[in-house]
């Protein structure tokens, strides 16, 4: 992948861990845009020399429309990063579970992110050669109990990552699986252990982007991953602690 000169459209930019692969890009001399439904973060990350969409993913007309602007305004688009994402927490032993929140999750992080990604492969195959790279977690290896619909999400994108990997082998677009370790985000705001803050994360793994590597992510995850395997048991009590 090369370092610069590239159109990067980024989900989930407007904060966290998206919008500081973002400013990454951008120092690097690239057409950065950046997706999300904030429309104040959107008017003042324009400001900072984004290109800014605004789009609900969980809004299957927004998707369309939003699909035909970069068809207009961003043909030179070469690299899709899926990243936006939510998660609830809530545990299946609850009386109530809040089944609003387990359809929202199920929508926005793989309905709404396989819809754009079906919708933007045309404008992705045109070029020799394009990337599209979905953001899972660890968690897609072995779920947390106090988000087991958002785990599964993460399961599921990380299945059709490998998936569309082997489906657009006749393409020039090359799929790559992005997994952050637990990260000081907004979405972890409320948590207590250990966080690695965004700008860290960006710099340990551009240089794996770069190399066009399968799977991005850092030593830790690559542990969970094996610990998940071999010792559920004891994968179950880390993600609890
Ligand atoms: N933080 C972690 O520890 C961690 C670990 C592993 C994986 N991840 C994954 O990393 C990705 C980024 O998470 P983060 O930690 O950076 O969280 P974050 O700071 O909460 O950012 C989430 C982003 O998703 C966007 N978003 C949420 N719902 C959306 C929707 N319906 N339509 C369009 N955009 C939407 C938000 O923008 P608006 O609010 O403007 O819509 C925001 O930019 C997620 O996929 C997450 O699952 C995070």
């Amino acid at each position: 992948m090369n370092k610069s000169n590239n159109t990067i459209l980024i989900t989930g930019g407007t904060s966290g861990i998206g919008l500081e692969l973002g400013k990454t890009f951008l120092k690097n001399k690239n057409k950065v845009i950046l997706l999300g439904r904030n429309e104040r973060k959107l008017n003042q990350l324009k400001e900072q020399g984004f290109e800014t969409l605004q789009c609900d993913l969980s809004d299957r007309a927004e998707i369309e429309a939003t699909v035909l602007k970069i068809q207009v305004r961003y043909p030179d688009l070469n690299i899709l990063f899926n990243n936006a994402g939510i998660q609830h927490n809530y545990y299946f032993s609850d009386t109530v579970i809040p089944i609003d929140k387990i359809s929202e999750e199920i929508e926005i992080n793989i309905t709404g992110q396989m819809i754009f990604t079906q919708l933007l492969i045309p404008i992705l195959a045109d070029k020799e050669k394009s990337f599209i790279i979905n953001t899972t977690s660890g968690l897609a290896y072995f779920p947390k109990s106090d988000g087991l619909v958002y785990s599964a999400t993460k399961a599921a994108m990380q299945n059709f990552s490998k998936g569309l990997k082997y489906g657009l082998k006749n393409t020039g677009i090359k799929v790559i699986e992005f997994i952050p370790p637990v990260t000081e985000t907004g979405m972890t705001a409320k948590r207590e252990e250990q966080k690695m803050p965004a700008s860290e994360l960006v710099r340990k793994v551009l240089p794996q982007l770069l190399k066009e590597k399968q799977v991005v992510t850092i030593f830790r995850i690559r542990m969970l991953k094996w610990i998940a395997f071999s010792m559920p048991g004891l994968a179950h009590k880390i993600l609890s602690k």
